[in-house]
C-alpha cells in the first residue's frame, strides 16, 4: 500500500510525458506524392500486396487469414486528391469459385461489379445533402408518411414513451445518423421469428414464444399480403410505413446510435417526397451524371454484357433481387473506380459547397466505445499514431449484406482514401475485407504521416530572414525530433528585430495553462500545424502553434489534464496583437508543388522569404 502511494506521487514528478496537446485535423498539409517510388506510401502498399501474395500462397497473415482470403473475390484500390496515379494502387483477387462460376466475373478488376450493400446508405445520403435544404434535414417523419402523422395524432391523449414511437419528433436527419431510436427492421423484410415460423413453426418452441396472432398481424403490415406472392417488390413505402407506424421504439428520438435499415428505406422515401423525384433518378441526377459514373446501379443489371461484368456467388435470382423500397439502404451496384470516384468527390467539396462538407464529416454521436463515433450515416474509426499519439479520424462507411461486403474509406487528413469490395458463398467475405482493411490501414497510416511530414520538412523547413537586411529577423523551422515525430514543424529559432521569441513564446503558452508546479518550457513542443489551406486557389496555407506540456497535478485525470491536452481551448488564439494572432503563420506557396518561398508571421506584419 505505502509502496503504491509513494510510487503515485512520484509519478507526475518522474513521468512528465514529453507529449503534446494536440489540435484535432491534419498534422502537415496533405502528401502529394502517393504512388512515385520514393513515397513511403508507395513502399508501404508494395508491403502489404506482398502480404497480400503471399497470404494467397498460405504464408503471410496465417493460415485462418490465408483461408478466409482465398475464398473471398475481392477488389481494393486507393485514391488520392493530389496524385492521380494513386488510383492505380490497386489489388485484385478471383477466387477459384468465382473463376470456375457459371454466371457473372470471371475475373476482377477495377471496373468489376459488386453488390455495395449499406455502402448504398452513405451515397443515398450524399445524394440528399447535394438535393435538400440544409433546414430540411429537420422535417420530422410525420410531415412526410400519412401512416406516421395518422398514429401520432391517434395517440396523442394516452401516448406512451415505451410503446409508442414518437414519429413527430424524428426527423430525416436524425434517421441518416442512426440515431432515430426505431427498429432496425420491419415486417415483412425483417428476419422476425413470426416469419421463420411461417415455414418452421418449431422456430416458436425452441425459443419458447406464445402462438402468434396472425390475423392481428396481417391486419397491421399491408405488406404481408406480398409474403404469400412473394412479390416484394410490389411493397411501396407508404404500405411499409404504416406498417411499422405502431411498432415500439428502442431509444427516445434523438437519443443513442442503433443501426437501421428502416431508417434508410424510409430516407429514400423522404428524399423522393421532398425533391419530387423517383430515387433512380435523384441518384442519377445528384451522383451519378455529375461524376460520371457508368458502373454504379440503383437497379440490379439486366443486360447480359453487365452481368458478365459483375461478381455473382451464387445464382442471379438470389445475388440480383431487387426490393425497391429497400434500394437506399442497401440495394446499389458499384465498382471500386466508381466508388473512388464518389471518395475523390466528397474530399474535393465536388459535388457540395466545403461548409456542407465540413459540417457533414463530424460525428454526430459517440458509441460505447472510444475510437468509434457516428456521423449522417459516417462510421467514423479514430486511429492513433503510436509514436506520437496523433489522432486520425477514419470516415467510412461499411456494407455488409448476404453474399456481399465492402468499405468506402476516406483519410480527410491525408486528402486520401481507399475502397474494397469483396463476395463470396462461404459467410466468409466479411472477415476478409476487414482484414485486408486493417492490414492497409496499419500499413499506410505511419506511412502516410512519414510522407506528410518529409514533404513538410521539404516544402516548408528552412530559415526565413525579411528583405530588409537591416532587421535582425530569422525564423528557423526545423523538422521535429523522432523522439515526438508529430504533429508539425518545430520553430528552432526566431528572432524578430533583435528580439529572440522563442524561448518567450514556449513560457507564454505555458503560462496560458494553470500549472502548480510550474513545468520547465520546451520549445520543442511548440509546433506549427496546417488550419487553413488555400493552396489552389491563392497559394496560401495558415498555420497555428499547437502546443501545451500535459502535466497536470494528477496526471490521467479528466479535469485535471483538460487544458493541458485541449489546446483548442487552452493555448489557441490567447496571444493576439491588433486583432490578428501572434501564434499564426501564413506560408506563400508555390501551388503546384507545395513549395514555400516566403512566410509572414501575421502578427508581426513581415514577409520573410526562404533562404534554402
Ligand atoms: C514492410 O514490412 C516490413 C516487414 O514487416 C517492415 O519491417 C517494414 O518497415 C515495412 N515497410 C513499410 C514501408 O511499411
Ligand atoms: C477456403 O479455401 C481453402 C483452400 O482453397 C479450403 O481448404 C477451405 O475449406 C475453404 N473454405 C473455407 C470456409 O475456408
Ligand atoms: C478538385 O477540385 C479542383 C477545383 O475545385 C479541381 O481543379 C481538381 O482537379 C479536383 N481534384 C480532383 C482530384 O478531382
Ligand atoms: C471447379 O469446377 C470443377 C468442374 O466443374 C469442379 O470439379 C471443381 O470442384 C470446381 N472447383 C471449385 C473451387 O469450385
Ligand atoms: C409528400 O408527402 C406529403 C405528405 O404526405 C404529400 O402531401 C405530398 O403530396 C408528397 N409529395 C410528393 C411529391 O410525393
Ligand atoms: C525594430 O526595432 C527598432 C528599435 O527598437 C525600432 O525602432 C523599429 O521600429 C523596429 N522595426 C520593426 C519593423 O519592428
Ligand atoms: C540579433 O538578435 C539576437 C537576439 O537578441 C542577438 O543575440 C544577436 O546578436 C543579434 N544579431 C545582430 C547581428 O545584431
Amino acid at each position: 500500500m505505502r509502496v503504491l502511494k509513494t510510487a503515485l506521487t512520484l509519478l507526475p514528478l518522474y513521468c512528465i510525458p514529453a507529449v503534446l496537446g494536440i489540435l484535432p485535423g491534419p498534422s502537415y498539409p496533405a502528401p502529394r506524392e502517393i504512388s512515385g517510388k520514393s513515397s513511403s506510401v508507395a513502399a508501404s502498399w508494395k508491403n502489404v500486396t506482398a502480404i497480400l501474395d503471399q497470404t494467397l500462397n498460405g504464408g503471410g497473415l496465417g493460415t485462418l487469414g490465408s483461408a478466409l482470403l482465398k475464398n473471398t473475390t475481392f477488389s481494393m484500390g486507393m485514391f488520392s486528391l493530389h496524385d492521380q496515379d494513386t488510383h492505380c494502387m490497386q489489388y485484385h483477387h478471383t477466387s477459384l469459385a468465382t473463376l470456375n462460376g457459371t454466371v457473372g466475373a470471371k475475373k476482377v478488376d477495377g471496373s468489376t461489379i459488386y453488390r455495395i450493400a449499406s455502402i448504398s446508405k452513405l451515397i443515398t445520403t450524399y445524394a440528399g445533402m447535394i438535393e435538400l435544404d440544409e433546414n430540411d434535414w429537420n422535417i420530422p417523419l410525420s410531415r412526410i408518411f400519412p401512416g406516421f402523422k395518422d398514429f401520432v395524432e391517434k395517440k396523442a391523449e394516452d401516448y406512451d414513451a415505451v410503446q409508442d414511437i414518437q414519429w413527430d419528433k424524428i426527423t430525416i436527419g436524425d434517421i441518416a445518423a442512426q440515431i432515430g431510436g426505431i427498429p432496425r427492421l420491419g415486417i415483412p423484410v425483417s428476419s422476425d421469428f413470426l416469419l421463420s415460423a411461417l415455414s418452421d413453426p418449431s422456430v416458436l418452441d425452441t425459443w419458447g414464444l406464445p402462438p402468434p396472432d396472425l390475423a392481428k398481424q396481417e391486419a397491421q403490415y399491408p405488406c404481408a399480403k406480398y409474403l404469400t406472392s412473394g412479390s416484394f417488390d410490389k411493397c411501396s413505402i407508404q404500405e411499409y410505413s404504416e406498417g411499422i407506424a405502431s411498432n415500439p421504439p428502442r431509444y427516445p428520438p434523438a437519443a443513442s446510435p442503433l443501426y437501421s435499415d428502416s431508417g434508410f428505406f424510409l430516407l429514400g422515401g423522404a428524399l423522393s417526397n421532398l425533391t419530387g423525384m423517383s430515387m433512380d433518378d435523384l441518384y442519377s441526377k445528384a451522383v451519378f451524371e455529375p461524376l460520371g459514373l457508368k458502373n454504379t446501379m440503383s437497379n440490379p443489371p439486366t443486360d447480359p454484357a453487365v452481368i458478365a461484368r459483375t461478381v455473382i456467388p451464387t445464382t442471379l435470382a438470389a445475388e440480383l433481387l431487387n426490393i425497391p423500397i429497400t434500394t437506399p439502404s442497401g440495394g446499389l451496384f458499384s465498382t471500386i473506380d466508381d466508388l473512388s470516384k464518389i471518395g475523390v468527390s466528397i474530399l474535393n467539396s465536388t459535388l457540395l459547397p466545403t461548409d456542407k462538407t465540413n459540417r457533414w464529416m463530424k460525428p454526430v454521436s459517440f458509441t460505447g466505445e472510444l475510437h468509434y463515433a457516428l456521423g449522417r450515416p459516417w462510421e467514423i474509426y479514430r486511429y492513433v499514431h503510436q509514436d506520437s499519439g496523433v489522432v486520425t479520424d477514419i470516415y467510412t462507411k461499411l456494407g455488409d449484406s448476404g453474399d456481399y461486403c465492402g468499405l468506402l474509406v476516406l483519410l480527410p487528413d491525408f486528402e486520401l482514401g481507399f475502397t474494397i469490395l469483396g463476395a463470396s458463398s462461404l459467410g466468409v467475405h466479411t472477415q476478409a475485407v476487414q482484414l485486408v482493411a486493417d492490414l492497409l490501414t496499419d500499413s499506410i497510416m505511419p506511412a502516410l504521416m512519414t510522407q506528410a511530414r518529409r514533404e513538410a520538412v521539404a516544402n516548408l523547413a528552412g530559415t526565413y530572414t525579411p528583405k530588409d537586411k537591416s532587421l535582425n529577423t530569422t525564423l528557423t523551422l526545423s523538422a521535429p525530433p523522432s523522439s515526438n515525430p508529430a504533429p508539425g514543424l518545430v520553430i528552432s529559432e526566431w528572432i524578430s528585430n533583435g528580439t529572440d521569441i522563442k524561448n518567450i513564446l514556449a513560457k507564454s503558452l505555458l503560462d496560458l495553462v494553470p500549472q502548480i508546479p510550474v513545468p520547465p518550457a520546451n520549445p520543442d513542443l511548440v509546433r506549427l500545424v496546417p488550419t487553413i489551406q488555400d493552396v489552389a486557389a491563392s497559394g496560401q496555407i495558415a498555420f497555428q502553434m499547437d502546443t501545451v506540456n500535459p502535466t497536470g497535478p494528477v496526471a490521467g485525470h479528466l479535469f485535471s489534464k483538460m487544458y493541458d491536452v485541449g489546446d483548442w481551448a487552452s493555448t489557441i488564439d490567447q496571444l493576439t496583437y491588433q486583432g490578428i494572432p501572434v501564434n499564426e503563420f501564413v506560408f506563400h506557396v508555390d501551388k503546384k508543388t507545395g513549395k514555400a518561398y516566403s512566410v509572414t508571421p501575421s502578427a508581426y506584419d513581415v514577409e520573410l522569404e526562404r533562404k534554402n
